[in-house]
């Protein structure tokens, strides 16, 4: 794996140099400076960090890839996007997206109460809101008290039954109508994990009767010109863009059916998400078989040529792709605590004045190893070590050669299995699995990578420093929660290599990249480890700076969000150690000062590292 595959999943916005990952932009710092920034102040465990220059450029390149495709196109229709909250609604991140978003007029989608009302607080002026999932009669009131407000708001009903309530409360009260919109049942599938969003069984969308129903029940409450909109989504991280272009084909025709039926005021189509993020590090594994440029330019195509083939006014065309907009700004950085089989390193080799010849031979296949003899050289180590066992148990050789000869034979098998990763034979795929390596990192997978505990959802990582040296090691990630599961386990088929590091000496850094969409609200505090120590970094040609920084929950503040009264434990906690026979006055206040310090303090691992 070439650079850990940076020019597969990167899209160009980091680069290595020196060793060390940095930001490719403007000053370009090296992620391991700001880390190292950031522990001074004593800061321990996983750290968030946010790059809002990385919304900015997906959000201009979202706009002016579709701005193409109308000029080449001479399409009609207005390009309009919104972001979907669900994505991340984490103050900072939604901070970054409305910012940057503000002079291209982006707007917010809600799919929840909540969400609506962080909507409505967040959005800027005269953008839009659309308005998903399932609603009852309040959401919708608050729907009409958003449009009373000024908002330029869209309830897309996902079902009659909501249809049936927006009338009854626009018949009740006096507030202005919001826009309506339909999401269709397409037939047209999505691909990839998230697929099951459209399709005939999917959760969402009305049929095609249920449409027809919906235009007459509109009519009849005199309100058919508030339906603008038609929206369909097909799934998100879509691998393949063919479903996107039947789907387009589907509710390309409805849109102009339904203009041919009389909505004179339908203007919109909104097409959903879908737009994948490069997830994996291995060519033969790519996440999605299109570009950017290939999305906008079928989406405008498409709907260019049903409706000129139908004679009717191009659409305004909406996006609700948020993944895209920011799984690249944040990356989670983990120490590594511990490697647990670290006792075959090179430098511990111990090598005589005489050594025996087998030890000798072994000593040159190791330095002599290469790509093209690198089989040939390890069948003679394997052969070799097994000489050297019987040897060692006949009494020839001491322990101290044993260990040379088994540090040695472990670093030509790493060696081989690093040079043929690419194409490993069986033999060595059966090597590598027992020669994995377990990497401890202080972070909780559940917490901070939810979408591989959950879903297998794949995310790069790779070291952010180091790296002009060659990793060797076939890597497997163990996380700090008591669970099995919060493992990522060494894979033969998209194999990680990390450094042979010696902790002690020195100190390992993990960067998970493209990790901020979804994760950060759909991480749990399994064990009750917390989201972690966040910060913003605004880069410019002089420098960089770390600002908006939220620390961790710390233990008490955890313990009181799940509803226990932190004075009651800490009252408890003093009583028992100030109750205690077995402890003299004064170790008594210095432990307690001490217990105040660690309940104080995330409970993330506070080891040096
Ligand atoms: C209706 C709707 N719009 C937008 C999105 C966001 O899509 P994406 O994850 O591709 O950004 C989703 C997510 O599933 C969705 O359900």
């Amino acid at each position: 794996m070439k650079n850990f595959g940076l020019d597969i999943w990167s899209n160009k916005n980091f680069i290595i140099e020196n060793g060390e990952v940095k930001l490719n932009y403007k000053s370009m710092p090296s992620i391991l400076d700001i880390i190292q920034e950031i522990r001074q102040d004593g800061v321990r465990g996983p750290v968030l960090l946010r790059f809002p220059h990385l919304v900015k450029k997906q959000i201009r390149s979202l706009y002016s890839y579709f701005d193409k495709a109308i000029k080449v196109n001479n399409y009609k229709g207005s390009f309009n996007a919104v972001f979907p909250l669900k994505v991340n609604q984490f103050p900072h991140a939604l901070e970054a997206v409305t910012t940057q978003g503000a002079k291209f007029n982006y707007g917010l989608e809600a799919g929840s109460k909540a969400e609506l009302i962080l909507a409505m607080y967040k959005i800027p002026n005269g953008a839009n809101i659309t308005v998903n999932g399932f609603k009852d009669k309040e959401m919708i009131t608050l729907g009409f008290i958003a449009s009373q407000c000024g908002h330029n708001i869209t309830l897309t009903i996902e079902g009659l039954g909501e249809l049936e309530t927006i009338i009854e409360v626009s018949k009740e009260c006096d507030l202005k109508v919001p826009n309506i919109g339909i999401r269709t049942r397409l037939h047209s599938t999505g691909s990839g994990i998230w697929a099951k969003s459209g399709g005939m069984d999917a959760k969402f969308g009305l049929t095609s009767t249920e449409i027809i129903e919906a235009i007459a029940l509109l009519r009849d409450a005199k309100l058919l010109n508030k339906l603008s909109m038609i929206h369909f989504h097909i799934g998100s991280q879509m691998s393949d863009i063919a479903p996107l272009k039947r789907a387009l084909r589907e509710a390309g025709n409805i849109y102009a059916e339904l203009r041919m039926m009389g909505a004179s005021e339908l203007e919109n189509i909104n097409i959903g998400g879908g737009l994948a993020v490069e997830y994996d590090q291995h060519t033969k594994s790519k996440s999605r078989n299109y570009s950017i440029d290939e999305f906008s330019s079928s989406v405008v195509f498409l709907l260019a040529q049903i409706m000129d083939s139908k004679n009717v006014k191009h659409p305004n065309i909406f996006t609700e792709s948020g993944r895209f907009i920011v799984a690249s700004h944040a990356i989670l950085v983990t120490p590594v605590l511990e490697l647990f089989t670290q006792d075959y390193q090179e430098k511990l080799l111990n090598f005589k004045d005489i050594n025996p010849p087998l030890i000798e031979e072994l000593r040159e296949l190791n330095k002599l190893l290469s790509n093209q003899n690198c089989i040939e050289y390890l069948h003679d180590a394997l052969d070799h070590m097994e000489s050297l066992l019987t040897l060692f148990d006949l009494g020839y050789i001491d322990l101290q050669d044993r260990s040379n000869a088994e540090i040695l034979v472990h670093n030509i098998i790493k060696k081989a299995l690093y040079l043929k990763s690419a194409n490993p034979t069986d033999e060595l795929e059966q090597l590598q699995i027992k020669l994995q390596e377990r990497y401890l990192i202080n972070a909780s997978i559940f917490q901070s990578l939810p979408d591989y505990w959950g879903l297998g959802q794949h995310f790069p990582v790779m070291p952010i420093h180091h790296l002009n040296s060659t990793p060797l090691r076939a890597a497997s990630l163990w996380d700090i929660t008591c669970d099995s599961d919060g493992e990522i386990g060494f894979n033969p088929d998209e194999p990680l290599y990390l450094h042979d590091i010696n902790l002690d000496e020195e100190e390992y850094f993990l960067g998970f990249f493209n990790v901020g969409a979804y994760q950060e609200t759909l991480g749990m505090n399994h064990n009750l480890f917390t989201h972690p120590s966040e910060y913003t970094i605004k880069i410019d040609d002089d420098g960089h700076q770390i600002i908006n920084e939220v620390e961790s929950k710390n233990i008490l503040q955890i313990l009181e969000s799940i509803g226990y009264n932190k004075d009651s434990i800490l009252e408890k906690l003093e009583n028992d150690l100030l109750m205690s026979d077995f402890i003299i006055e004064k170790e008594k206040d210095d432990t307690l000062a001490k217990l105040k310090i660690f309940v104080e303090q995330n409970g993330y691992l506070r080891t040096t590292n």
